[in-house]
C-alpha cells in the first residue's frame, strides 16, 4: 500500500512539472502568463544580465555576496583579489516572490507539489520579458532575459532546482543554474573537519532532506568520510529576523531557542561526534550569526550538552559559495560579459496580489490571506493569483528596509538607484 502511494505521489509530482513546461512550450513568442521568448536564447546571450530570486527579499544577501566577491583575476580568471568586484562587468535582475512565501511553510500543509510550481514559475519570469506595471495596470513586455539563474532560497533551491534544470533542457536553453544548497555542500567540504554538521533552516528545507542527501553526495565524491548531519527546521527565525510584527521573541531569544532545538536534536539522533560546522541553511540566517554563535557558546556550558558542541564552531554561508560557484559556471560556459554596460542598471522585481483579480482574499495589510495561500493546487495556468511589479523601496516593509541599508549596502545602494 505503502509503495502504491509513494508512486502515486512521484507521478502526480511529475505531471505538475510537464504541465508547466509544456505550457512555456506551446507559448514560444512569451506572450501568455507563465511563457517566455524562447527566440531571445537564439542569439549570444553573453550580455544578458544574470537573474537572481528568492521567496522574498531575504536572497538579496545572496546578490550582496555576489556583488561583493573578489576572489578572482578578472582578466586571468586565476584565483586571488585583483582589487576589481568578479562581477563588475554584470549586471542583475532579482525578483522576490514576496506575495508567495514564506516557502518554507508548504511542506507542513502537504503542498510542495504547488510550491514546485511556483519556483519553475519563479524561473520563467526571470527568463521572460513581461512583467505588471502597477501604475498603467497592464502587462508589459520589455523586460530583459537572463542568461544564468541564480536560486538563492534554500527552500526553492531544495524542492526546485531539479525541476528548473529538466525545464531548461527540454526548451534547449544554455541556462546557466547555480543553487544554494549545492554551494552550502561544497561550503562544507571545504570548512569541515571533524565532528558531526549541523544544519540551520526552514521547516521545509529540513523536511526535503536536501541539506544531508546533498552534503553526502559532495563530501563522498571528494573521497571524504560522510560526517553525521542534524537539522533543525525553523518555523520562525526568518520572520523575527526581518523584524515581522507577527513576532513578538528577539533575534537573540529566538536563536538561543533554535540553537538549543538543533543540540537536543543531535543528543536525541544518538550521535557521538560533537557539532562542529553549522550551515545557516537559509537566506535570513547568516545575518544572525552573532546571535546564534552566542547561543551555542552559552549551551556549551550546560551539563546535559557535554560534548555535543565543539569547542570552535566552523560557520559556511551559502550565500558566499554560491558567488563563487556562479563566478566558475560563468567562467566555464563562457557567458562572462566582456561588453561595456555604461547605461545598465539592475533591477528588482517583487510580486503582490493580482490587483486586477477583485475575487483574492487580501488581509489587511494587502497580503494573500494564508488559508488560501497554502490551500492551492497546481496546474491551474490561467490564474494569475499575483504579478510582479518592480520593487521600490517603498514597497519594502520598513523593517526590512532598515536591514537592506544597514546590512547590505551594495543593494541598498542599487535599490535605490
Ligand atoms: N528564503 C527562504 C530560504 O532560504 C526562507 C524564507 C521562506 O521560508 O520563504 O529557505
Amino acid at each position: 500500500m505503502k509503495k502504491i502511494l509513494t508512486l502515486f505521489l512521484l507521478l502526480d509530482w511529475s505531471v505538475m512539472a510537464v504541465d508547466l513546461k509544456e505550457h512555456a512550450a506551446a507559448h514560444p513568442a512569451g506572450d501568455a502568463a507563465y511563457s517566455f521568448d524562447m527566440a531571445a536564447y537564439r542569439e549570444d546571450i553573453r550580455h544578458l544580465p544574470i537573474g537572481v530570486f528568492d521567496s522574498g527579499i531575504g536572497g538579496l544577501t545572496v546578490l550582496e555576496a555576489i556583488l561583493s566577491l573578489d576572489l578572482f583575476h578578472n582578466d586571468s580568471l586565476k584565483p586571488g583579489a585583483d582589487g576589481q568586484p568578479d562581477f563588475a562587468d554584470e549586471r542583475f535582475i532579482y525578483f522576490g516572490d514576496q506575495a508567495n512565501m514564506p516557502y518554507g511553510n508548504y511542506s507542513s500543509v502537504g503542498r510542495t507539489d504547488y510550491l514546485r510550481e511556483l519556483i519553475v514559475k519563479d524561473a520563467i519570469f526571470l527568463l521572460g520579458r513581461r512583467w505588471f506595471d502597477p501604475i498603467s495596470g497592464s502587462f508589459r513586455q520589455d523586460k530583459p532575459p537572463v542568461k544564468a539563474l541564480v536560486i538563492a532560497c534554500n527552500t526553492a533551491t531544495a524542492y526546485g532546482i531539479e525541476d528548473i534544470r529538466d525545464a531548461l533542457k527540454h526548451w534547449g536553453l544554455p541556462v546557466i543554474v547555480v543553487g544554494v544548497v549545492e554551494a552550502g555542500a561544497r561550503g562544507v567540504q571545504e570548512a569541515h573537519g571533524e565532528g558531526a554538521v549541523g544544519v540551520l533552516a526552514t521547516v521545509g528545507t529540513c523536511a526535503s532532506g536536501a541539506y544531508p542527501r546533498v552534503i553526502g553526495q559532495t563530501l563522498g565524491r571528494a573521497g571524504r568520510s560522510i560526517p553525521a548531519v542534524t537539522q533543525q527546521g525553523s518555523a520562525n527565525l526568518a520572520g523575527v529576523i526581518e523584524g515581522d510584527p507577527a513576532f513578538k521573541e528577539s533575534v537573540a531569544e529566538r536563536s538561543g531557542l533554535d540553537a538549543r532545538a538543533l543540540v537536543t536534536a543531535h543528543l536525541e539522533s544518538g550521535a557521538k561526534a560533537p557539532l562542529s560546522t553549522i550551515v545557516l541553511g537559509c537566506t535570513h540566517f547568516p545575518l544572525a550569526q552573532t546571535e546564534i554563535d552566542s547561543a551555542f557558546v552559552k549551551l556549551r556550558s550546560e551539563a546535559a550538552f557535554e560534548g555535543l558542541i565543539a569547542p570552535t564552531l566552523s560557520y559556511v554561508n551559502p550565500a558566499e559559495w554560491t558567488a563563487r560557484e556562479l563566478f566558475r559556471a560563468l567562467a566555464s560556459a563562457k557567458l562572462r560579459n566582456h561588453q561595456a554596460q555604461n547605461n545598465a542598471k539592475d533591477s528588482f522585481y517583487i510580486s503582490i496580489p493580482n490587483p486586477i483579480r477583485k475575487d483574492l482574499p487580501i488581509t489587511a495589510e494587502g497580503a494573500l490571506d494564508k488559508v488560501f495561500k497554502y490551500g492551492r493546487l497546481p496546474g491551474d495556468l490561467q490564474r494569475e493569483d499575483t504579478v510582479n511589479v518592480p520593487m521600490t523601496p517603498e514597497r519594502i516593509p520598513m523593517t526590512t528596509r532598515k536591514l537592506i541599508e544597514t546590512k547590505l549596502p551594495q543593494v541598498w545602494q542599487r535599490l535605490k538607484m
